[in-house]
């Protein structure tokens, strides 16, 4: 029998419904837009060429840690649900760092989740085509908001795969409750999770600040697609980039600030920034390990390991359910 990837939307991708909580954060006090606004196609490209940059050392550290420690993974995983499990992948995208831990997971199936299937059509079908015999189920769910997967959608016990330090971008109370899900979600599985840690000042600073400016194009980005689907009127050069770490906080943050007054228009709306005046666009939580053991211990994991790089800048959690 040839397998094909089945696919299912849980959520109506619906820009229109968004326009009101879009709005209403740029009116607000300090003014905000969900960094989830920067990944439309220039923008997801973007954040492609940042993983590349000297400066931003998440994405090949985690690569490292998991050439050099899969099969360990792999073991432990093993020793605690047998040898079969569903591999839920959350923020999956090209699916390809979950493809990288096949060989040595061998999951009965694979259940890709992004915000829309559009995202993973083209991607798993490549991959079912590789694992023929494995059931692949494309899964539409802006999990940010709640990890909600129904029960019939696999049969668990799962592992639920959550790489790139993106639950940096959640604030730990948020973290919390994702986390508290996804322990759900693993039906007495495991959660295999990336995390960056807390580092030297300058190293963080320009990991969201390189030389080249590619993360201020990234960041700058947001401008243009609020432009295109929100109607504002935005000019980019009246615009600058702003990213530090607040050691304080134990996170980046990353703003764009006016260079001059100005006054941003949309259908209904309107905003006055002054010269200076910031919209926040992303915060990037640093953990420290002991932290973030202790965060996964409150959300319903024991048996918690961590695999860390030579220099203790990042770190993979294997936490069972
Ligand atoms: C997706 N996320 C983990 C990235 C981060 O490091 O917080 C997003 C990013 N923002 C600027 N550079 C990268």
């Amino acid at each position: 029998m040839v397998r094909t990837p089945r696919f299912i939307q849980l959520q109506p991708v619906d820009d229109a419904r968004q326009m009101p909580a879009l709005w209403s954060g740029l009116q607000a006090p300090v003014a905000r837009v969900s960094p989830k606004y920067f990944y439309d196609a220039l923008g997801s490209r973007l954040f492609e060429a940042i993983t590349e940059l000297d400066e931003y050392y998440p994405t090949r550290t985690e690569a490292a840690i998991f050439d050099a420690h899969s099969a360990d993974m792999a073991a432990r995983l093993r020793a605690h649900v047998g040898a079969a499990h569903d591999l839920i992948d959350l923020g999956a995208g090209s699916c390809a760092k979950a493809a990288k831990l096949f060989p040595l997971f061998a999951p009965r199936r694979y259940v890709a989740v992004d915000i829309s299937v559009d995202f993973l059509k083209h991607s798993l079908e490549c991959l079912q085509r590789a694992h023929p015999d494995m059931d692949m189920l494309g899964v539409g769910l802006d999990f940010s908001a709640a990890l909600a997967l129904p029960a019939a959608l696999y049969e668990g016990p799962a592992l639920v795969f959550y790489p790139g330090s993106s639950i940096g971008n959640f604030a730990p109370d948020e973290a919390l409750r994702l986390l508290r899900e996804a322990h759900t979600a693993a039906r007495g599985g495991a959660l295999l999770i990336g995390v960056d840690l807390v580092k030297d000042k300058a190293v963080l600073d320009a990991a969201y600040d390189d030389a080249l400016g590619v993360t201020a194009a990234f960041n700058l980005n947001v401008l243009r697609h609020l432009n295109r689907i929100a109607g504002t009127d935005f000019r980019l050069a009246d615009w600058r980039h702003v990213a530090f770490f607040d050691p304080e906080r134990s996170r980046i943050e990353m703003h764009l600030e006016a260079r001059q007054s100005l006054t941003v228009q949309w259908p209904g709306g309107e905003r006055r920034f002054a010269a200076g005046e910031r919209i926040l666009t992303e915060h990037s939580w640093k953990w420290t390990r002991a932290r973030f053991d202790a965060l996964l211990r409150e959300a319903g994991f024991g048996d918690v390991a961590c695999w860390t790089d030579a220099r203790d800048g990042f770190a993979v959690f294997l936490a069972c359910a």
